[in-house]
């Protein structure tokens, strides 16, 4: 298959490869689009066909259920069956933007959509472009991030051309995401309201509106294979680049005297090394990258780093991590899974 590249400027959207894309999707072809967060690999949520060619493009486990996106709020009945004051507020509150809402599914909603669970994930982006492909599309669109299942996610189209190119009918190129991580996910079908995934929004802006969400178990503790998570997802390999990732958190200058350390180590072994840092870059290895100062900064380019890496030929990588704001719960659940929990606190 030959994979179309369609550039839209998300400041002056081009209606005609809008129309073309959205016309993509609706006829059953899979798009990949810019959101806030990451780039999605969209579908039409209302074609079975269409949406399990996105896990077989992604390489994706069935089990895994995917997030239908929509415009706007009007359209939420369409796809959940219940809609409680409290999820309206929290809609009212964060979207449309990184927020992901996990309600009772109306029957209309295809099992290949939700794994054959009786909820649906609804999320309603802020991205113009995605926002213009939805509603050119004229259906609810299912969005995994666009790339393959394991790897990190995409956050430009490059990433998403390097894991999809002749997998899919379309990508969109509306430049970097400006968040970096994905939605958060929040459950809103049982009584109390639980953040599933951590992501763009933060417990404590959750917190600010519904002061009862609690956090799931698994955000903070390691998942064994025999667990099941209620976010499906979670319990599975991610954002692992083929460099091997070890964090390094801490008191910041210790933090650099362990990293020092094991670099001598890796460099007598003749691997190649790298560094994520988010501090300074003078560290003798073969590639330092500065993620950024802060949490947020370091969201936003985490993904695209550690693909940096790989591209570079680095062995392992050894990355600092310090809790700066609100997004150090979302980047350090990222962070442990690219690392596939190798963590040294120091
Ligand atoms: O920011 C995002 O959310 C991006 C962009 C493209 O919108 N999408 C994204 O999709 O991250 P994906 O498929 O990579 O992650 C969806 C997560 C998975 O962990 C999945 O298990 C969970 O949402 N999920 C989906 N439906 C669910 C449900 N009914 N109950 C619990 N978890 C669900
Ligand atoms: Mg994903």
């Amino acid at each position: 298959m030959k994979t179309q590249i369609f550039k839209i400027d998300s400041n002056n959207i081009n209606e005609t490869l809008i129309n073309e894309a959205g016309a993509i999707l609706r006829r059953g072809g899979l798009v990949a689009f810019p959101t806030e967060t990451v780039y999605g690999l969209g579908a039409n949520a209302l074609i079975p066909v269409a949406v399990k060619a996105t896990f077989t493009a992604k390489g994706r486990p069935s089990d895994n259920p995917l997030i239908v996106h929509i415009a706007d709020k009007s359209d939420i009945l369409k796809i959940a069956r219940d809609f409680p004051p409290d999820a309206v507020r929290l809609i009212d509150t964060f979207s449309p933007g990184p927020l992901t809402v996990i309600l009772k599914k109306q029957p209309s909603i295809d099992d290949a959509v939700t794994a054959g669970l009786d909820t649906v994930a609804v999320r309603i982006p802020s991205h113009p472009v995605a926002r213009a492909l939805i509603k050119a599309a004229g259906v609810p669109v299912t969005a995994p991030s666009a790339n393959l299942s394991g790897k990190p996610s995409p956050t430009n189209a490059k990433h998403v051309i390097d894991d999809m190119d002749g997998r899919i009918d379309a990508v969109i190129d509306g430049g970097e995401c400006e968040v970096g991580v994905e939605s958060t996910v929040v459950d809103m079908s049982g009584e109390i309201p639980v953040i599933l995934r951590p992501g763009g929004i933060t417990p404590e802006q959750l917190r600010a509106v519904l002061p009862n969400v609690q956090l799931d178990r698994h955000i903070t503790e390691a998942v064994s294979v025999n667990d099941t998570p209620k976010c499906p997802g979670m319990k599975y390999k991610h954002y692992a680049p083929d460099a091997e990732v070890t964090v390094i958190e801490g008191e910041r200058g210790a933090v650099r005297v362990k990293i020092c350390e094991l670099l001598e180590k890796a460099c007598a072994e003749g691997k190649r090394t790298g560094v994520m840092t988010m501090s300074d870059t003078d560290y003798c290895a073969d590639l330092v990258l500065h993620a950024g100062s802060d949490n947020k900064e370091f969201a936003k380019n985490m993904f695209t780093q550690l693909r940096t890496f790989d591209e570079n030929g680095i062995d392992v990588v050894f990355a600092e991590f310090f809790e700066t704001d609100g997004l150090a719960l979302a980047v350090r659940n990222r962070l442990y899974k690219s690392a596939a929990n190798r963590v040294i606190r120091v």
